[in-house]
């Protein structure tokens, strides 16, 4: 008698259901490849970086649970020892530290190297995953544009306070998190700190193509030590790093442009999963300065392969960290 009135909710409901089901599929589907691998990191101490929250959290909580000892290295200590209470009641691993360093402070990291070596006489693993992603011209504590200054040039700096403990533990690893974006980036020899210019984008795409020059300069210097570094493309990933990306953000970003994209989205744990193929995997123990993505070898732009932009961008990093100036630095 009154089905006149059920016919029409369940087409929708069964249109909601398709629609769903089909969104499901299609964000396994680009998903990526999974870490399968159980390898074990029993006792490995591990920094990462930017730990609080997105990628870096999963990051830190995998590790955790495959018996790493894991320093997570955040600013904001709140939201750190946040992440950390939850990872260590997932995990039941009590070996989870918060250790503050703010990338956009050459002396914040400094100190955060100092505190760290007091505390551990070994590191097997860096992860550089901490970035800032197409934020508003701001600048770092020694006047560097925030993206490359935090993405690059802090990264830059606390990698090489740790090359000590690095080679001294060899074989050990250093994990680059780059991004695709590198693609389109161009170095801007003539205005490294966008003082001319400034895209929030192309800040954003200079950083991560400055990753993947890092990873090459410095596993050619590293060549011999055991201490490989590699870089990687963790997939868009649904963090709060698009918090600057205004279609993100928005109401009506949030209301029509999430739901869209989302099948597409790597979870954080899925945008996981090439670092810790790169960080453990015993495929890789003589692979060094390459480019991965989907837990795959992949072919960075040509740019990225330039020898004299690489050896370029470190002349300009050294000078700007002010290595001569620090003694511990080898
Ligand atoms: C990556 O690699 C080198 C280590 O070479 C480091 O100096 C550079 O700043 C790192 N960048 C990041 C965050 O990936
Ligand atoms: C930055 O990279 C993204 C992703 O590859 C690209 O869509 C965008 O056009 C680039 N922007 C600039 C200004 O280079």
């Amino acid at each position: 008698m009154f089905g006149f009135l059920s016919s029409k909710p369940i087409v929708l409901f069964s249109g909601i259901a398709t629609a769903s089901g089909a969104a499901i599929l299609t964000k396994e589907y680009f998903q990526g490849t999974k870490f399968k691998d159980p390898i074990r990191a029993d006792g490995k101490v591990v920094i990462v970086t930017g730990a609080n929250t997105g990628i870096g959290k999963e990051t830190a909580r995998e590790l955790a649970s495959r018996g790493a000892h894991v320093y997570m290295a955040c600013r904001d200590m709140k939201r750190c020892n946040e992440a950390r209470d939850d990872i260590m009641l997932d995990t039941k691993n009590s070996n989870v530290y918060c250790k503050k360093c703010d990338l956009a402070s050459f002396e914040s990291i400094k100190n955060f190297v100092k505190e760290f070596k007091a505390a551990e006489k070994n590191l097997d693993i860096l992860i550089n995953n901490a970035g800032v992603m197409r934020c508003p011209r701001k600048l770092t504590k020694e006047g560097i544009e925030m993206q490359i200054g935090v993405n690059h040039f802090g990264h830059f700096l606390l990698t090489t306070l740790l090359l000590d403990l690095l080679k001294k533990s060899a074989p050990s690893r250093i994990v680059n998190v780059s991004s695709l974006a590198h693609a389109k980036g161009k170095i801007k020899i003539d205005d490294l700190n966008s003082e001319k210019h400034y895209d929030p984008a192309e800040a954003y795409n200079q950083s991560k193509l400055a990753n993947i020059l890092f990873t090459r300069g410095l596993a050619k210097r590293l060549e011999d030590t055991q201490v490989t570094v590699n870089a990687l493309h963790p997939g868009i990933v649904t963090t709060e790093l698009g918090r600057h990306m205004s279609i993100y953000s928005s109401f009506l970003g949030k209301l029509f442009v999430q739901p869209i994209l989302w099948p597409f989205m790597k979870t954080e744990s899925s945008g996981a999963q090439t670092t810790l193929y790169v960080a453990l995997s015993p495929e890789l123990d003589k692979t060094t300065g390459k480019y991965f993505s989907d837990c795959e070898l992949k072919q960075p732009v040509d740019e990225a392969l330039d020898e004299k932009i690489i050896e370029w961008l470190w002349k300009v990093s050294e000078k700007w960290v002010k290595l001569d100036k620090i003694p511990s630095a080898s």
